[in-house]
Order: C-alpha cells, then structure tokens, then sequence
C-alpha cells in the first residue's frame, strides 16, 4: 500500500455513500452534465426491460452533445481528435469545427443510402479518423452502430451481418499491421456471400496504401459520395431525437460457443456514466488532451477513445501504431509528448511489450513528459511486475481499473478525480458507484472478506451498462441474470479484503484474455471440431509473458488417420486464423492421444493448465485414467512446454 496516500482525503467514500442513500438522486444530477431535448422526469423505472430503465422518458442525442454543443460554447476551434499515425507517417488535426461539417455530411451520406432511425449500420474499420466519424454520424440520425474489429476473419463478419442485420456496412479498403496490409475488402466480400442477410449498400473509403474493386450497385466510394454530399442542404443533417433507452451500438462480444453477444447500448444512461466517469473517476477537465491506446472496434474504444472524451469536450487522440516497432518502444512516450496528454489508458500487455524491448526504459529520456499526471489499465488484470515497472519508470500514478464489454464502464477503479486512495497492486481498487459488489459462492450465499467467490453485482446495475442483448432477451436472462437471482453475473472470479478492496483473478468461464483481447475458447473448440481429422479437442489459455495468456488447442485425431499429426496442427492453426482472425493469435496446437476426463465424461482443463503453465497441480480424485496427465506433460514438453510433476 501507498502509505504517502491517506483514504481521508479522498472523497470516494462519501459519494459512494451518498450514492448508496439515493441512488437516484445521484443519478440524476449526473444527468444535469447532458444537454437533454426533453429533460427526464424519471430517473429510473424498475417495471420497465429486464432489470429496469434509466432515464425513460428522456429525449436525447448522443452526437450533439459529443459535438454540436461543445461547437455552440466556444471549443470550435479546439481539436476534437488528433490522428497520429505512425503507420502512415500521417498526423492529422480535426477541431470540433471541422468534426461537427464531418459527421453532418457522413450522416447526410447514410441517410442517402437509405439508413434511417432504429437502422444498423456496421463499421469494419481501420483506426481512422472516418470510423470515429461514422459512429458519430450514426448516433446523430439516431442508427444503432455496430463496430466489428479489424482483426477478425470473414466467418466472424458473417456472424455479425446476420444478426445485426445491417442496411449499410462503412468499411476502408484496407487496414495496416506493422509490415503487411490487411485487405478488409476481400474480407467483407466474402463475409456478404457467407451471410444470409445482405446489406442494401456498402460504402468504401479507398485508402492510398491499397485500393479496393468496387462491386457495381453495391459498393459506393465513400470520397466521391462525400464530395457529392457536401453540396447538400445543412438543414438535412440535424441531430435526430431519440429516447434515452433507444440503442445507440451494438457491439459484440465474447461468448461461451462461437456465437457472440450483441451488447447493447442505449443512449441517455451512457452518456450520463461516460461523462460523470471522465470528471471523478479519471480525474480529466474539459480542453485536456486524453489518451486511450486501444482500437475502436474494442469496448475501451468506444467508451474512451470516442464517447467519454467527446462527451466532456477533451481532444482525443487516435492512434494507428502499436506500442513497440512503429518505429520503436519509445512510440508511446513520443505521443505522449508530442500532443501534451495528461493521461493515457491501455492494456497492461503494451506495457509488457515495452518493458521486454526496453526494460531501462532509455528511450522515454528523449521526450518531455512534464504534462502526463496518470496511467490506467484494464482489459486484463495487471500484474504486480508490470505496475511496478510503470510506477518506477514514469513517476505517476499507474491506476487498475476493472470492467467489461457489457458494462461499458469502470466496475472496480481508484477514483483520481475524487482523490486518489492507497494503491495495491494487484486491486483494481474499490466499487465504482453505481455497482453494488458481491462475492458469492455457488448458492449465491455472500463470502467473508478475503474469501474467493463469483463476483456478482447487485441489481439494478447503474447507467451505461447493457440493458440487454441485442434481439436476444432471453439469452441477457439467461447468461447474466438466472444464476444469482438478484444480481448480474461478471463471470469473473475474485474476493474483496477487509478495505472492500476488489481483487478479480480470472473468469469463472472459458473466455481467455489474450493481449487484452477477449476471445471464447468454446468458440475455437467448435472450428477446431470441423476440421476432418480432429475426433476431439480442448482448447486452453495458457500463461504467456508478453499477452498474458495465449491458446493452446489439444487435438485427438481420428483413429485411422496416419498423415504426420505435424502437418494436422498447422492445418488447425491455419483453420483458427481463416475462421476466427488473426486477433485469436491461436500458434499452438499439440496432438495428444486421449483427453484426461473425469468418470463423468467432462475434461479436465483445470488440471491441464496447471501442467501447460508449469504450476504445481494435485491428481483429480474423480480422474477416470490417472495416466493420461502424463501423455498430456509429455505433449507439451515435446513442444517445450512445461512438464510438472504432480505436486
Ligand atoms: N486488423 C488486422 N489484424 C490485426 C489487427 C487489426 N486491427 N490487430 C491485430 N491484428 C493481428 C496482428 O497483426 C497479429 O497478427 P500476426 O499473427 O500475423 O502477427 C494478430 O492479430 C495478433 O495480434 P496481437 O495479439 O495484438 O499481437 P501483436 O503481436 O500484433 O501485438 C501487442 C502485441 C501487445 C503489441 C498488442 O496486442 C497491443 O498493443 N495490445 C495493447 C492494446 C490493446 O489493443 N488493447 C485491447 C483492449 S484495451
Ligand atoms: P472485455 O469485455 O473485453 O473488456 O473483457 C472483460 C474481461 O476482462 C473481464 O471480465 C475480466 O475477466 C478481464 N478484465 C478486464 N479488466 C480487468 C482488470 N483490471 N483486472 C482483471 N481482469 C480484468
């Protein structure tokens, strides 16, 4: 613990208690910071959705009050966004001016493609100015966006497609990656012939670094449209009303098979949770320069490279590089300096690649870091190594903070704007207010302090967060609600201290966190299945230095199948990265000759993690064949992986 720190001079407590005494009182003068069109009456309504409504009856738009509004008080001509680039050599600088005639003439685009109101629309975006403002211009004709990451394969696409049922897609002709270009549009092609539904029109911004063939009649190219549109009437493009519980995106996620939920977003309560958290959660005034390293087609993306700083009238950065070799592990503080951030969020795993490419941490002497106050980190639990690693080097505050794509927001995080309480590694620190923290056992009877359980929250869960899933209420109920009755199941797995500290170590599913990116091992399990020679199969995440975790996929072939099983797993691996993308980062497979199970039938996973991590692991005394844990060592030591005894 920080003993420079004292938890009297921070005022998380008293909010969080005040928020306890009157919750919706608290909310609703959180509301007062949105620029309402109809002022809600009620805060909340508990009879209506699955576990209640924010704000019902509230009448709002998301783009106005991320843009027009901050244009109408004086920040025109402040930068709204800087586009820095390392892998273009571009740097671009779009004021809240230039923003707003941007999003105007995207949203008089869309709606010349037909796309009205309660329409979704589907971005397979490179991180680009033109995919912030085509979310933008979503939310400002009142379509619901769905951001489908760069990094995911066509199959995945088509997943998408069919289940948010686009009327138009937006996507670039290509993305880049440190040495190669992505060609998104090949992608897309074939993600639309694998889909059932088909989106009436597909609008593309050709990139210089690669052009794309246009289908006739589908494809539009998105520069001559906009020059096209520019000319149109002002008048056309104003901000659309919507209901605060009108969904403004889609986005989805990780589930336990390969079908990802669709996690929706509504209008008003985010806006109220992403503002109030910009101000006392991160501790960031209106007209300072923000930083969230991260991609749009994340949830950190959506909330805190567009929405939260837009929403409280900062410039946010956006950033096309990677922390290490564009050009270097000195890129993070370059930008740092260059554009003045005071703060900069991202995932504990770029801060483990700099730290393994430059562990003196010589390249931050060149540049000036005088204006940057906080790190924060999320999308995975930071290690203690790492937090250390920062805190030394840069001198500031390194803040861990826990959430997740359904709650859109910080669930456990040290509070810097209402003062910093003491700091233990390994704590993503306290419970936001708004989220009432539980550890429970599994008949949902609350844990002593320091004892692990699920970690559950308290319904209602506060603004921002998932009303539900998208089309899919009975899977919300279901996935989240029905377990615990009463609370919403995080699927994370940790215990609080005796300071109500949170500690989260690892979710109670099979979602792996590679590299800060949520990926569903069921899912690959299902691709790995298809291919002709796999008779079963088990995928794991497995401890890596640099991602945290990486998947590692056992496969059993089918007896009679006598090719080289060498040439087998790097068809399996080929077949992850075809199905599910790159992003998967699925290198390992290992061709075992039988899976240990128990009597029962279910693998036993837990114990081949132990063995592939190296931990010390006990014999399952429900194990069906004992000798089977050996085979299973001796895979992996074959592939230099570790080969532990049983302890
Ligand atoms: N489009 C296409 N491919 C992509 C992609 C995108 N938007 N993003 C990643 N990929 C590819 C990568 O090129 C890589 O491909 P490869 O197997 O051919 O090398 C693969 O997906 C795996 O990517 P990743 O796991 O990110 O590994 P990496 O080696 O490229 O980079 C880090 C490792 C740590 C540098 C990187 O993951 C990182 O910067 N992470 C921290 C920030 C972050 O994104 N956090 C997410 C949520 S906060
Ligand atoms: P995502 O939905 O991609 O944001 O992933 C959410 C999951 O990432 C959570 O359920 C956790 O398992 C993990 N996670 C995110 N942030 C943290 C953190 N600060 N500490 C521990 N785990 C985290």
């Amino acid at each position: 613990m920080d003993a420079r720190l004292d938890t009297r001079t921070s005022r998380y407590h008293e909010t969080y208690a005040r928020w306890q005494r009157d919750p919706l009182g608290f909310w609703g003068e959180a509301a007062a910071e949105i620029d309402w069109l109809e002022k809600p009456k009620t805060v909340f309504d508990a009879k209506a959705g699955i576990y209640g409504h924010w704000f019902p009856d509230g009448v709002c738009n998301t783009c106005f009050n991320a843009v027009d509004r901050h244009v109408d008080r004086g920040r025109g001509e402040q930068a709204a966004i800087i586009y820095d680039s390392p892998l273009t050599g571009t740097k671009r600088t779009i004021t809240y001016h230039r923003l707003l005639t941007e999003v105007q003439v995207l949203g008089g685009m869309l709606r010349d493609l037909g796309v009205g109101k309660g329409d979704r629309v589907i971005l397979y975006m490179p991180m680009i100015p033109e995919a912030v403002f085509a979310m933008l211009a979503c939310a400002r004709i009142g379509a619901i966006h769905s951001v489908v990451f760069g990094g995911f394969a066509a199959r995945e696409l088509a997943t998408r497609i069919d289940d948010a049922t686009p009327k138009v897609i937006l996507s670039a002709s290509c993305g880049l990656e440190p040495g190669r270009i992505v060609q998104y549009k090949p992608l897309l092609d074939e993600a639309i012939s694998l889909a059932t539904h088909k989106p009436q029109a597909c609008l593309i911004l050709q990139r210089p670094q690669s052009e794309a063939s246009l289908l006739e009649g589908r494809d539009r190219d998105w520069a001559r449209m906009r020059d096209h549109a520019l000319v149109h009437a002002r008048s056309a493009w104003d901000c659309v009303p919507v209901a605060a519980t009108d969904p403004l995106y889609i986005l989805y996620t990780s589930g336990t098979t390969g079908r990802p939920k669709g996690v929706m977003r509504d209008n008003g309560g985010h806006m109220v949770a992403l503002k109030w958290s910009m101000q006392n959660l991160y501790g960031i005034a209106p007209g300072e320069v923000w930083w969230t390293a991260s991609d749009i087609g994340w949830v950190v993306g959506h909330s805190y490279i567009v929405y939260g700083p837009l929403l409280h009238g900062c410039t946010s950065i956006l950033y096309e590089g990677k922390p290490i070799g564009t050009p270097d592990a000195g890129a993070f503080w370059r930008v740092i300096a260059e554009h003045g951030a005071v703060a900069l969020f991202t995932a504990p795993t770029a801060f483990r690649a700099i730290k393994k490419e430059d562990p003196q941490g010589k390249l931050m002497a060149r540049h000036d870091l005088s204006k940057f106050r906080t790190l924060f980190l999320a999308g995975e639990r930071a290690d203690p190594p790492t937090l250390e690693w920062a805190e030394a080097l840069l001198k500031v505050p390194v803040i861990d903070h826990w959430w997740q794509t359904e709650t859109g927001w910080c669930i456990a995080g040290n509070p810097v704007g209402l003062g910093l309480l003491p700091v233990k590694h390994g704590s993503p620190t306290v419970a936001m207010p708004g989220y009432d923290i539980r550890i429970v056992d599994e008949g949902c009877r609350e844990q002593p302090d320091s004892t692990m359980g699920s970690i559950v929250v308290k319904l209602p869960l506060p603004p921002g967060c998932l009303p539900t899933l998208w089309r899919a209420d009975q899977r919300m109920r279901e996935s989240y609600l029905e377990e615990f009755p009463g609370y919403y199941k995080t699927a994370d797995a940790g215990f609080k201290d005796e300071d109500g500290y949170i500690f989260v170590m690892g979710r109670t599913d099979d979602i792996i966190n590679v590299a800060g990116h949520r990926l569903s091992t069921g899912g690959m399990e299902e691709v790995l299945a298809s291919h002709p020679d796999v008779a079963e199969c088990a995928v794991l995440g497995i401890k890596d230095e640099l991602k945290g975790e990486v998947p590692c996929g056992f496969i059993v072939l089918k007896s009679g199948v006598n090719r080289p099983a060498t040439e087998i797993e790097k068809e399996c691996v080929a077949l992850i990265r075809d199905k599910i993308g790159p992003v998967a980062a699925f290198k390992l497979a290992v061709t075992v000759a039988r899976l240990p199970k128990t009597r029962s039938g279910k693998i036993l996973r837990g114990t081949m993690k132990k063995i592939a991590d190296g931990d010390a692991w006990q014999m399952p005394a429900t194990i069906d064949d004992p000798a089977i844990l050996d085979e299973i060592g001796s895979a992996l030591k074959g592939k230099g992986l570790a080969d532990n005894r049983p302890a």
